[in-house]
């Protein structure tokens, strides 16, 4: 039996185990030549954190509030496509996860569970992420599905016109399943013999069209709050607010995308700047360990939310490795708080860190 994995980065290896290749690369995989990929987490590398000692640290409190729902920590899990690539329970699996772990989950549009079936599973905190088809009605439809069932905000994806280019996806020629969340829809079959059937779906479906001014009708169908999903500039953190949506998310959609955009952790405070504390400001892309967290928080983010931990902790043991990753990253942060002499979130500052920008402590 392999050992039990002693950081998140681990259950990568695990899942590489227990999956098909081609399932394996599709959650692995980035865009192209995969710079972006390897930045997300080497940029966290970069950072320093500045502990302050003889602290009374006696007691740490991790938990925190995002939009208002309290829950254990600052940490999410992020919307990831098709879990049932990774474990036959899905959605479902992942949802029991957050609950058990008290941590928010957002459920991916391309959910291989219905949208009723992972909220009726259990009582996890769910916002529902979303693509804007060229059919609207199937957009608007799946919102208001969500926010019958119970689901809390919107998460509109911003950052996917199109499908990035990832090779490994082209090279094994991947094919989705039929996804249950779309049944009665729309087929989400389409025959390519170029590759990748994910690309040619999202070009036959996605509205490449849908900008700024959009989010008006978004608004005009659903009373939910509405976050905005791969935000990398201080420009868009403005229009964001302009347009009047509740939150942002620094996000290059874990480097799928678009190839050579900047890793997430080296733009976030500029967001913050940019959003002058009027909206909240949350992190995703490379975070693999507690300190990652902290990180985030010093420079500005309210939370961060965590991708391909999430699907490896599914793959590789269900929702048994995903309570795992959670608990990992949790126990890790309140570590990183101790020896940082921070109790709370609130009492991690911009000076618990010190980014390449910043002045040398000395010059050696
Ligand atoms: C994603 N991501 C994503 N985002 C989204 O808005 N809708 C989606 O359906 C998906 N699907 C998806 C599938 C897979 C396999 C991955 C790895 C990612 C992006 C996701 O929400 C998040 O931005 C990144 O995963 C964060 O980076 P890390 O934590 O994976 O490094």
């Amino acid at each position: 039996m392999a050992a039990e994995p002693v950081n998140v980065t681990e259950f990568q290896e695990l899942a590489r185990q227990a999956l098909p290749k081609m399932y394996y690369d599709y959650y692995a995989g980035g865009a192209e030549d995969q710079y972006t990929l390897k930045e997300n987490v080497e940029a966290f590398h970069r950072i320093n954190i500045l502990p302050r000692v003889l602290v009374d640290v006696g007691k740490i409190d991790i938990s925190t509030s995002i939009l208002g729902y309290r829950t254990s920590a600052p940490l999410m899990i992020a919307p990831t496509g098709m879990h049932k690539l990774a474990h036959p329970e899905g959605e479902v699996a992942t949802a029991r996860a957050a609950a058990a772990c008290d941590t928010i989950m957002a459920v991916s549009f391309s959910s291989s569970c219905p949208l009723e079936e992972v909220a009726s599973s259990c009582n996890a905190i769910r916002f529902f992420q979303l693509y804007v088809y060229k059919r609207r009605d199937i957009s608007a439809l799946l919102v208001q599905r969500a926010e019958r069932s119970g689901f809390k905000a919107v998460i509109l994806t911003a950052d996917t016109p199109r499908l990035g280019r990832r090779e490994a996806d082209i090279k094994n020629k991947m094919i989705a399943p039929p996804l249950r969340n779309f049944d009665g829809l729309i087929s989400t079959d389409v025959v390519t013999d170029k590759g990748s059937n994910l690309a040619a779906y999202a070009s036959a479906t996605f509205d490449a069209s849908f900008c700024w001014k959009d989010i008006t009708w978004l608004k005009s169908i659903t009373n939910l709050p509405i976050l905005i999903k791969g935000v990398l500039t201080p420009e868009d953190a403005i229009k964001a607010l302009e347009v009047g949506v509740s939150g942002i998310i620094v996000s290059n959609h874990g480097a799928r995308q678009l190839d050579y955009s900047p890793a997430t952790i080296s733009v976030l405070e500029e967001v913050v700047e940019a959003v002058q504390g009027k909206i909240p400001v949350l992190l995703d892309g490379g975070v693999r360990r507690g300190t990652d967290i902290f990180k985030a928080l010093a420079l500005g983010a309210q939370a961060v939310m965590i991708g391909r931990p999430v699907l490896f902790g599914l793959a590789a043991n269900g929702e048994y490795g995903v309570k795992r990753v959670i608990n990992m990253l949790k126990e890790e942060l309140e570590l990183s708080m101790a020896l940082a002499g921070t109790c709370t979130v609130k009492d991690i500052t911009r000076g618990h860190v010190r980014t390449q920008h910043d002045r040398p402590l000395c010059k050696i």
